[in-house]
């Protein structure tokens, strides 16, 4: 089982999309093991997009990222990491497929409604980033059975 970090970003929140896109990670069959809401500053959103503080984009990400409260959630599952990057779609919703959260829902890469992680190592630090040990539950969901290669066994 692998753990990955998301997060609905303001655009999510004030298009009303958190129940939508809570509903497709469900379907996909992750399970959710936290969830916070919480206001972000500059600081906050260095620390989470590291690889682009240099970019010339950066001060308008910072801008979207700091406008209302973000939802940080960790959801966990076989291969999260990779299943919800496919379930997210291209960074740019216009290349985004259809079928995809940000290909199905969204028109801008500067207002692309969720952010995964990309890597197991950088969602091991993203959570970390925004949970304590303690905030992350664990539990066995009953259905987990029925998600795995081989569910009789
Ligand atoms: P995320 O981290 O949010 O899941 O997005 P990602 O991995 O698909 O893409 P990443 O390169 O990590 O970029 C993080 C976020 O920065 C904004 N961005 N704007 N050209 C641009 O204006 C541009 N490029 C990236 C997007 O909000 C992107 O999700
Ligand atoms: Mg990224």
């Amino acid at each position: 089982m692998e753990d990955t970090f998301i997060l609905i970003k303001p655009d999510g929140i004030q298009r009303s999309m958190v129940g939508r896109i809570i509903q497709r990670l469900e379907e996909k069959g992750l399970q959710l093991r936290a969830v916070k809401m919480e206001q972000l500053d500059e600081s906050m959103v260095k620390k989470l997009y590291p690889h682009l503080k240099n970019k010339e984009f950066f001060p308008r990400l910072v801008n979207f990222m700091v406008a209302t409260p973000v939802l940080a959630m960790v959801w966990r599952g076989e291969g999260a990491v990779l299943a919800t990057r496919k379930l997210l779609g291209s960074t740019d919703p216009q290349k985004a497929e259809t079928g995809t959260i940000r290909g199905d829902m969204a028109l801008a890469v500067g207002a692309n409604l969720v952010h995964c992680s990309d890597a197991p190592e950088n969602a091991a630090r993203e959570i970390e980033l925004f949970f304590s040990p303690g905030e992350l539950c664990n539990y066995e969901k009953s259905t987990n059975i029925w998600l795995r290669e081989e569910p009789w066994q």
